[in-house]
């Protein structure tokens, strides 16, 4: 949710800002912008796109001068519509200062009266030009960068992630961070600092991470970090443990194109993740737990966001059958507001893909306060809500760009899976010999998710019968009805149809209503025990006229007549089937949104992590 990128050192600012930026435009792509180091400050921005403000870049005269400093934002757009005026870099009143903003300012309606009554005007609607005038108000005052910085810390509420930088410094870019993620490359030609590691790995894969309230300074050759009391701290470097390939879309048309083909071995990855060297089990130590705290465990809350919502009620459905332990699951942005009620025993799990969602953050710390021990599945390393999480599970899904989540739902399914299977043992609810061939059941899952892979061309007719309808219904039952939540998600997000799960049981209990000639509709019917019931469901609204088709397995029997089309995924356990019906599913709503000339990567007003509430 807005990406920022600096650069200082030896080389050309802009060229590196631009490919930063195409880095972090997952991060929203609302606007962008770019400010280049000169007197004055050189500031190019455009709505919509980067190719928007690479056009603008390529017409100015004045960002074909060579220049070796400067910062750079993309925006998903929160205080402001998404205009010029309020897209970042964003300029102090006295053009002493100019930086780019990543989180939200909660404080700030507060702050622009304290700096209207000291004079300052404003041009834009975003709590970001606050924040640069009140840098720019201390500066004056203090006429010391790093006071001036202290200062405003104190004053700021809300999440921050600034790169600035003064005009009187032709030299040092400083950077500071609260709340939102802050990153810095070491490179042989300089620094970068970034949101996060994919928008300098073309350059270097060395890099510090800056802890809240840090204050950062840095120029060709030298980088300071401070703490909030201004004292300098020691910080080492780490090396990212990722490679620039898997941050570029090679041979695919599209990230997501290439996420859902990279599932066999971001589960399969998982899965050896989660699996001790030595006797070749799954270890509780991989969630960071012992098998003590496993058995402590009474009940269980899942907090989570979208798909990964989803994944939460796959998760329930699998560990109540075979641990037999009640598992809510919870929206994160709503948990806070319920008046949580915890008991003791009961593990708080949220499931996060970036491990920056605000929502999901912010339930973690009040699940934390209410003293529940909470763990966490997540995907990046050394995220936020890892970070304050007592245990931790990592999702190996390697880096995610496409905005719609594939591969890494596909590796919180598995974790959901592994977690299950470690509770069921711990609790002495499942035998050795069940808990081997649930695990060889699992590893089996990467080559059956491969042969998924080929069902592309089937769901191709049907994505063209679907594409110009307005809404799709979707049905299952049980874990059926959990996966159906997730394809409807996965179609509404990049085909911008209405689609809707329902649990095929309700259906009649309202919404059936809706159902009229050429209603279509989309059932998931894998479990065998109650596939009869989801078909006779089926039978409900093909006698009301709907289109129906089916994702179903194997071994499941519906009869053709029923269906314009039958999808069939390869046999598995009843618990992991999800895993293989998603991957058609994610093929129908990347081909109907391709076959609308939509772009499936980068659908309208979505980022990738939704970092404020
Ligand atoms: C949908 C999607 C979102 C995310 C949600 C939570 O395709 O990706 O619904 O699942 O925003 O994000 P994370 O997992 O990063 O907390």
């Amino acid at each position: 949710m807005c990406g920022i990128v600096g650069f200082v050192g030896q080389g050309n600012a802009k060229d590196i800002l631009l490919s930063g930026l195409s880095r972090l435009e997952y991060r929203g792509y609302d606007s962008a912008g770019i400010a280049l180091y000169s007197r004055p400050f050189t500031v190019v921005k455009a709505v919509g796109k980067l190719n928007e403000l690479k056009k603008k870049i390529a017409a100015s005269k004045e960002c074909e001068l060579p220049c070796s400093m400067g910062i750079g934002h993309t925006r998903w757009a929160t205080h402001g519509k998404a205009d010029e005026k309020n897209a970042h870099p964003h300029l102090s009143m006295h053009k002493e200062v100019v930086l780019v903003h990543n989180g939200i300012i909660e404080n700030f309606a507060d702050l622009k009266n304290f700096l209207q009554e000291k004079g300052y005007s404003f041009y834009s609607d975003t709590d970001t030009e606050v924040a640069v005038n009140l840098i720019e108000y201390f500066y004056l005052k203090e006429k010391d960068v790093l006071k001036a910085l202290l200062a405003v810390q104190k004053e700021l509420k809300g999440s921050y992630a600034f790169a600035i930088m003064f005009k009187d410094d032709a030299n040092t870019l400083y950077a500071m961070r609260k709340d939102s993620p802050l990153v810095v490359g070491k490179g042989e030609n300089g620094f970068y600092p970034a949101s996060d590691v994919s928008a300098f790995l073309d350059y270097t894969k060395e890099f510090y991470k800056l802890e809240n309230k840090e204050i950062l300074s840095i120029t060709e050759n030298e980088i300071h970090i401070y703490n909030k009391n201004g004292e300098e701290v020691k910080r080492s470097s780490t090396v990212a443990e990722l490679d620039s390939s898997m941050i570029h879309k090679g041979e695919y048309l599209h990230f997501m194109e290439k996420e859902i083909f990279e599932q066999p071995q971001a589960v399969k990855d998982t899965l050896l993740y989660a699996c001790n060297q030595e006797n070749n089990c799954f270890s509780y130590e991989s969630f960071s737990m012992r098998e003590r705290d496993f058995k402590e465990i009474s009940r269980i809350r899942v907090i989570a966001c979208g798909s990964a919502y989803h994944a939460g009620y796959v998760l329930k459905s699998v560990c109540e059958r075979l641990a037999r332990v009640p598992v809510q699951v919870e929206l994160a942005s709503e948990f806070r507001y319920n008046h949580p009620i915890l008991e003791t025993g009961e593990l708080v799990i949220s499931i996060s893909q970036s491990g920056e969602t605000a929502d999901t953050l912010a339930a973690v710390r009040e699940a934390k306060k209410l003293g529940a021990k909470t763990l966490s599945i997540v995907n990046v390393i050394g995220s936020a809500i890892a970070g304050e999480s007592d245990f931790v599970f990592y999702t190996q899904a390697g880096p995610e760009i496409a905005v719609a989540t594939t591969k890494a739902y596909s590796c919180q399914l598995v974790a959901g899976y592994i977690f299950s299977l470690l509770l069921a043992k711990a609790k002495g609810k499942i035998n050795d010999t069940e808990v081997h061939s649930l695990k060889d059941e699992l590893f089996l899952l990467p080559g059956k998710i491969q042969q998924c892979l080929s069902l592309d061309s089937e769901t191709l007719p049907m994505a063209k019968k679907l594409k110009d309808d307005k809404n799709i219904f979707f049905l299952g039952r049980g874990l059926d009805w959990a996966v159906s939540m997730e394809g409807a998600l996965k179609l509404k997000e990049i085909s911008y149809i209405h689609c809707e799960s329902y649990s095929s049981g309700e259906l009649k209990h309202g919404t059936i209503s809706l159902i009229e000639k050429n209603s279509p509709v989309i059932a998931l019917i894998s479990q065998e025990d109650l596939a009869t019931k989801s078909i006779s469901n089926i039978h409900e609204v093909k006698s009301r006229g709907a289109k129906c088709f089916a994702f179903t397995m194997e071994n499941i029997s519906v009869e053709e007549n029923d269906f314009t089309q039958i999808l069939i995924v390869p046999k598995t356990r009843p618990l992991f089937a999800g895993s293989l019906l998603v991957v058609p599913l994610q093929f129908l709503s990347y081909q109907v949104s391709l076959l609308k000339g939509l772009d499936p990567d980068k659908p309208r007003n979505l980022a990738k992590s939704v970092t404020v509430e």
